[in-house]
């Protein structure tokens, strides 16, 4: 059964929100925590080792209590059930989507077409193991008998932007391994890597569900030609392998069949680093830590299905952001984390979320009349604090933000570690207080700068405060996101699976690269038809 469609905005609790929002629009955060002492402690709540204030969002009781009905006139706990059951509900490309089997333990059970599919998902996990054991040992060693010193994972999208934020997210857990990522058709991107290693102990990992992505073939066709430059054709077995769903293809690149990690159709990319896609972590941290992530994701994805409106943190978390989006039309979305090892994580967030949800037609086939997927963007503070915080504080558009917070650090330096923490609450104190003319007058300001001193805050923070960055609470951090995004594609009423928008340009690339060799243009509006014969012309 295919997920309901229902238009959000003819929803009475939409109706009702719309009449609730003229009213507190203009309310400012600081008279609602005046107002009620409990404010913080109502609005925030504990979940493992996770504890989540939302306090600091332009929302009352009454807001929670709006979105919580809206969530159910779209009936999410019916969507919530096919989700993790395996129903096709990415009905665009007729299949399910089931990373979360993919965390599951060995004994559950998750049917796809009647089939239970735990089996070959620990099949391929004890690969995987393996696998990595023997390379990380140096047990499994390069053509010219060496041990392993670096891993390249070859991929893009999905095949590249998860696994790479974990191994750097990971780096603390890592081994001896350097793990590099290819991922750019740009040719210097594979020249500047591959500058730096050895044929005889480094690893290839090709990632790709499809096998056919232009970039991923034509980086590891570069790579294999390299590697064919002192190694024989017979080598490439001991040192290249692949990820993919299509077995035949990878087959014809020339891995050997016993070096193929296979993937299912029913693993979203974006969503894939759950899978096999995921090895180049296993490697970079080994299987243990890698499995602990997986782990972690099944707790969320349990809290996920279980916890009330009120206590499920991705449902909150999706609903308020829905909040700002459709109601204060707020654009954006800020995802600043308080660690320098979540350096890559709003990039691959982009990814998961607007390639999901930057859609705009509805379940039914029909354009949607408002608006969906948020804007995307953010970098660990507090090097954001440098860069683009003055815009949020005194900026003129309202971007709700999520700050990222862990009270231990890894290396355990405290006096560094209170630096950065005292930044985390000001941050938020700041955006949530602002400061007023009477501050500003106290500050003996002058004249002619008093306007510019000011800042008016009630401006939105979320504050997800978790005790120490680990493979386990990596795996439920990421975990969270993806139900977000699951939530809010519900509520949006879109299919958050599939990703269409990123094919014309792929087939228009494609014949504009063939018309690089040819006389004769193609018919190209006048602006591309310029660009491209002045590089026709210099090449
Ligand atoms: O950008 C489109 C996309 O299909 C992503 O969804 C996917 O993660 C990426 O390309 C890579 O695809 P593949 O793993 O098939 O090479």
């Amino acid at each position: 059964m295919s997920l309901k469609s229902i238009d959000p905005t003819q929803t009475l609790a939409w109706k009702k929100l719309q009449a609730h929002f003229e009213s507190i629009k203009d309310v400012h955060m600081s008279s609602l925590f005046s107002k009620n002492f409990k404010r913080a402690s109502e609005m925030s709540l504990e979940w493992n080792d996770f504890f989540l204030d939302y306090s600091k969002n332009r929302i009352t009781a009454e807001t929670i209590s709006l979105l919580k009905g809206l969530a159910e006139e779209i009936q999410l706990s019916d969507a919530i059930s096919k989700y993790f059951d395996g129903e096709k509900i990415n009905k665009t490309e007729g299949r399910a989507v089931l990373h979360t089997a993919l965390r599951a333990p060995k004994e559950s059970e998750v049917f796809f077409e009647g089939t239970n599919v735990i089996p070959e998902i620990y099949e391929v996990k004890n690969k995987i193991q393996q696998f990595s054991e023997a390379v990380i040992s140096g047990q499994r060693k390069g053509f010219t008998n060496k041990a392993f010193t670096d891993v390249v994972n070859i991929g893009i999208g999905g095949s590249d932007l998860g696994p790479a934020m974990v191994v750097d997210a990971l780096c603390y857990y890592g081994n001896h391994l350097k793990v590099h990522f290819v991922s750019n058709v740009d040719g210097d991107h594979v020249n500047e890597v591959l500058k730096e290693l050895d044929p005889e102990t480094t690893l290839f990992v090709i990632v790709s569900k499809t096998f056919t992505t232009q970039e991923t073939l034509s980086n590891a066709t570069t790579i294999k030609q390299w590697f064919l430059q002192k190694a024989a054709q017979a080598d490439i077995a001991k040192q290249f392998v692949a990820v993919s769903t299509n077995i035949e293809k990878v087959e014809s690149f020339g891995i050997s069949p016993q070096n193929i990690f296979p993937i299912w159709d029913w693993v979203g990319g974006r969503f894939s680093l759950w899978s096999a896609a995921g090895l180049s972590i296993s490697l970079a941290v080994g299987f243990d830590h890698y499995d602990d992530m997986l782990k972690g994701a099944h707790k969320m994805d349990v809290h996920f299905k279980e916890a009330l409106f009120e206590q499920n943190i991705p449902t909150l978390l999706a609903m308020i952001s829905i909040w700002y989006n459709n109601f204060f039309k707020a654009e954006s979305e800020a995802i600043i984390p308080y660690t320098q090892y979540l350096n890559q994580f709003a990039t691959y967030l982009q990814q998961a979320i607007m390639e999901s949800n930057g859609k705009s037609v509805d379940r039914n086939g029909e354009k949607v009349k408002y608006q969906t997927g948020n804007l995307i963007w953010g970098e660990p503070g507090t090097n954001s604090q440098h860069a683009f915080f003055q815009l949020i504080h005194q900026g003129t558009k309202l971007i709700p933000a999520d700050f990222i917070g862990f009270s231990k650090s890894l290396h355990g330096n405290q006096d560094h570690q209170d630096k950065l923490m005292s930044n985390f609450f000001a941050q938020t104190e700041a955006l949530l207080a602002g400061k007023n003319d009477a501050v500003v007058a106290e500050e003996g300001t002058a004249s002619e700068i008093f306007p510019y001193k000011i800042f008016e805050g009630n401006r939105p923070t979320n504050t997800l405060f978790i005790e120490q960055l680990t493979p386990e609470s990596l795996g439920k951090l990421i975990a969270m996101y993806e139900h977000k995004i699951f939530v809010q594609g519900i509520v949006w009423n879109i299919f958050s699976y599939d990703q269409f928008g990123v094919e014309l340009g792929k087939q228009l690339a494609g014949k504009i690269l063939k018309e690089f060799s040819k006389q004769s243009p193609e018919v190209h509006d006048a602006s591309t038809a310029n660009l491209i014969a002045r590089y026709k012309n210099i090449r």
